[in-house]
């Protein structure tokens, strides 16, 4: 067994939204163990969602403890042939504790959370006010931009890409006329995100706002705030790092893009206090080596460094070696996430996409950034199936379910559980099954929600290809309903687009190891992508075209709803 592993290895630690794993590789990038753990979600109220923050500790100590235990008993090594760990995280899914206690002063509020829907109409009433007392006008893109997108790029992407092609051409953006900034975009070109319940500052906000133990405890100076990366790597080092990566940064809406630093004017709009933030750094460097935590007695991996930190989706972007400007990748997680490499320009989306940091592999590399289009729902849509309505008892057992009918009998599912994200931006949508008739069945349903997931990527992708001026020629994608294999035929039938998946699935968690790996010398340069399976487009347009429709005005009853 050992021979078929190439020493040293590297850790990685991946805390997603559903589950928590620890996976380790060896030198040629294989998987030597791993262990998940699943993650309880809590709903206490609709639209809530909330993660317990020893919980997620325990889990992600738990699954370290049994893949060491394994590594011992099967003499893969030693200790010091693990020469780092790197950490990959759910994003945005934001935290408070005491540095006291190292407690939490509330459960974290977790990134597809509604709660700050309220909060959302406040600031965008606050940036309306000052948008008209100052008349401020932008040549920012802004909705009514959509339609011209197509003839308008905003950048020429792709010199070096290899999987696209220049489809259109570039009109120089100052003959575009200026016009009010929308109020929704108010901070968006510093930060790259509109105002919205996703992101991590307008939790924060709520946080102080609803939380006295919080309030208090910033009072005594002893509040501080993490997304997932921060708690674990503050917990990981007994207390002594409170640190985040600049991908995770790019999310609170906190961080100023070109900077990368927190800016004073972002947490003065939102009204939190920008010293309690972690100190930001490039994604992969030494944060700091495990020491010996305050909830477990000897940590198994005492003393290693963590060297990588990504946040989930851009991990994924560098465990696919998505590397030159104009690649792309969908991974298919509790959500979907589909980004784009922009190299080092920040580039603004007209339709509907967010901008944000890539990953920054060492202090001294310069940033990458992304255009990103995420959908809330995916494999939650299944776990909603499996747990709310009872209708499979695996997810194997919806694909099968889904395969057993050629199609969704007319009917389609939009699963806005958290509102519309990418390109809608809408916190008050909802979801919505429409086209039910006698013949509907629970089969019809499955299928209904692996379509969906499939017609919101649809969607993203097309907002992309308008942005970027390129049409992408094959979509890379991972995540764990990427093993559905029913869900990749359907993606490529709509997207028209071979999708192709990698051998191994665990790229987020790899994407995390590399850049621990890099800042620790054990890999120096980029490797192979390896082809694990290749799907081809097989519907025909007509039919194709006819379900996009439909599609719309699925998604249009979806907005509708809370008019
Ligand atoms: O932005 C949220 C994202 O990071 C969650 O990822 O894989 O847990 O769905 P995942």
């Amino acid at each position: 067994l050992n021979k078929k592993f190439m020493k040293p290895y590297i850790g990685a630690i991946d805390q997603g939204t559903s589950s928590t794993r620890f996976i380790l590789f060896d030198k040629n990038g294989e998987i030597v163990l791993s262990h998940q753990i699943l993650l309880t979600q809590y709903h206490p109220h609709p639209g809530w969602v909330e993660h317990d923050g020893n919980e997620i500790l325990e889990s992600v100590n738990k699954c370290i403890e049994v893949v060491m235990k394994e590594y011992y008993e099967k003499n893969l090594g030693s200790k010091d042939d693990i020469k780092a760990i790197g950490i990959t995280n759910q994003r945005e899914t934001t935290i408070v504790w005491d540095k006291k206690t190292s407690k939490p002063l509330n459960n974290a509020i977790v990134w597809c959370d509604t709660r700050t829907i309220d909060l959302v109409s406040y600031f965008n009433n606050k940036a309306k006010r000052i948008i008209d007392e100052n008349d401020i006008k932008t040549s920012f893109p802004t909705d009514s931009d959509i339609d011209d997108a197509e003839s308008q790029s905003m950048v020429k992407l792709n010199d070096k890409a290899t999987t696209t092609t220049t489809t259109t051409t570039t009109k120089p953006t100052n003959k575009r006329e200026e016009s009010k900034l929308e109020s929704k975009n108010f901070l968006r070109e510093k930060c790259g995100l509109p105002l919205s319940t996703y992101f991590s500052g307008l939790k924060l906000k709520w946080l102080f706002d609803n939380c006295e133990t919080v309030r208090d405890s910033y009072k005594r100076g002893d509040c501080l705030m993490g997304t997932i990366d921060s708690w674990l790597i503050w917990n990981l080092t007994g207390g002594k790092s409170h640190m985040t990566d600049v991908t995770n940064a790019s999310r609170t809406m906190l961080m100023d893009l070109k900077t990368l630093s927190w800016d004073k004017e972002l947490c003065d709009f939102l009204e939190v206090p920008i010293d309690i933030l972690p100190e930001i750094h490039s994604s992969s460097e030494i944060y700091g080596l495990v020491n010996n935590t305050m909830n477990v007695k000897e940590h198994p991996l005492d003393g290693i460094p963590i060297a990588g930190v990504l946040g989930d989706q851009q991990a994924a972007m560098v465990g696919q070696m998505c590397f030159e400007k104009g690649q792309a990748k969908n991974t298919y997680g509790t959500g979907c996430f589909l980004l784009y490499n922009t190299g080092n320009d920040i580039v603004h989306s007209r339709n509907g996409l967010l901008t944000t940091v890539c990953y920054q592999l060492g202090k001294n590399s310069k940033p990458v950034y992304a255009l990103e289009g995420g959908v809330a729902v995916a494999g939650s849509g299944v776990r909603w199936l499996i747990d709310n309505m009872a209708i499979a008892k695996s997810s194997q057992e919806i694909e099968d379910l889904a395969n057993s009918v050629k199609d969704t009998g007319g009917m389609y599912f939009v699963p806005a559980f958290s509102g519309l994200f990418a390109p809608y931006w809408r916190d008050d949508a909802r979801g919505v099954m429409v086209g039910l008739t006698h013949h509907t069945n629970r089969c019809h349903i499955a299928r209904s929600v692996l379509e969906s997931t499939c017609l919101q990527t649809y969607e993203v992708l097309d907002a992309m290809q308008k942005d970027s001026g390129n049409k992408l020629l094959e979509l890379r994608v991972d995540g764990g309903m990427a093993k559905n294999n029913l869900l990749l035929q359907i993606q490529s039938d709509l997207l028209g687009l071979p999708v192709v998946k990698p051998t191994s699935l665990e790229t987020t968690c790899f994407g995390a190891a590399f850049a621990a790996g890099i800042a620790t010398g054990v890999w120096k340069e980029t490797m192979q992508f390896k082809i694990g399976g290749k799907f081809t487009p097989k519907l025909d347009e007509q039919h194709k075209s006819q379900k996009l429709k439909e599609w719309k005005k699925a998604i249009s009853k979806s907005l509708d709803w809370i008019d």
